[in-house]
């Protein structure tokens, strides 16, 4: 392991790239990374890189989304399935039929969607910004929420506004907890914080304490002791391994995103080595889903 860091670093600093990984990679991956965030704290970030290359350790639609932010560099995605189920749950043609069905609407489009979604869409989102982008639309225009039903809904209560979903939803969240390990866990840990991601069930987003992005929990976790983390187990334990002396738990081990447990330091060395795999958006559709990307990036 030591000999493929050595390499690694070696071969970013020789090609001046940079690495880049979500908070839900391997502990290994994220310790290597010079930028560790969630979805929009990664895409901010990228828009405004000058490296020629970018690592993105993370899930396919978050290496396109800074892919279309930042066309001056070379993104590179390490796995190439590295893919988010979530995001294949609509497709450009079902969004344009679900648009027909409600004229008038407006749609926002959470960032973990395919580039055709995103074209298709008016504004993007992030479960960090969800709410507050759909308060700056018209207070009595619908909205029209894709692909995750779940934050969709979550975010249509906390904004009072009118949220039709779509209904997608992120497998790792929906069926990785259940009521029942949230009652468990609360005997075992009574005087626990329970922090929800709110792709989670609304059966569990009721109970928690306080529901945010990985980027809210890392941010919490900073300056709290004693948390239930409900999102997926690689944010857990890269929090246990950053602050080892505080109480954090995983509301349930079967969190475990498949995707997101791809990238190994062979694939992200292996990318450096070969350049691989290019993330490249084709510039018509590049250019329309930016702009309901850049919208969403205005406003946060
Ligand atoms: P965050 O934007 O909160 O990091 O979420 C990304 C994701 O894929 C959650 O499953
Ligand atoms: Fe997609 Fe869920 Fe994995 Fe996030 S955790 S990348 S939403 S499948």
């Amino acid at each position: 392991m030591k000999d493929t860091i050595a390499k690694i670093k070696a071969l970013k600093n020789s090609k001046n790239a940079l690495i880049l990984a979500h908070n839900y990679q391997a502990v290994e991956i994220q310790e290597l990374a010079d930028f560790r965030g969630d979805s929009l704290q990664l895409a901010m970030l990228s828009a405004r890189l000058d490296n020629p290359i970018i690592v993105f350790c993370g899930v396919r639609f978050m290496a396109e989304t800074a892919a279309i932010l930042n066309p001056a560099s070379k993104v590179l995605l390490p796995v190439k399935d590295a893919g988010c189920p979530m995001a294949d749950m609509i497709t450009g043609a079902q969004l344009r039929e679900f648009k027909q069905a409600y004229p008038g609407s407006a749609v926002v489009c959470y960032v973990n969607s395919t580039v055709e979604v995103k074209a298709e869409s008016d504004i993007c989102c992030t479960s960090s910004n969800a709410v507050k982008i759909i308060k700056s639309l018209p207070i009595d225009q619908t909205v029209l929420f894709v692909p995750d039903r779940n934050l969709g809904s979550w975010a249509g209560r906390q904004s009072g506004r009118k949220v039709i979903t779509w209904d997608g939803y992120c497998p790792t969240h929906q069926w990785g907890f259940t009521p029942k390990d949230v009652v468990n866990m609360r005997n075992e840990y009574p005087d626990y914080t329970l922090l929800a991601h709110p792709e989670c069930d609304r059966t569990i987003v009721d109970k928690a304490d306080e529901v945010m992005s990985t980027g809210g929990m890392m941010k919490y976790v900073e300056n709290h002791d004693k948390v239930i983390i409900a999102t997926e187990t690689g944010l857990t334990e890269y929090l246990q391994h950053l602050y080892p002396e505080k109480s954090i738990v995983s509301l349930s081990p079967k969190a475990v995103c498949p995707n997101m447990k791809k990238t190994h330091l062979e694939d992200v060395l292996a990318a450096l080595q070969h350049e691989q795999h290019h993330i490249q958006v084709p510039e018509d559709i590049a250019i329309k889903a930016k702009v309901s990307i850049d919208r969403m990036l205005e406003l946060s």
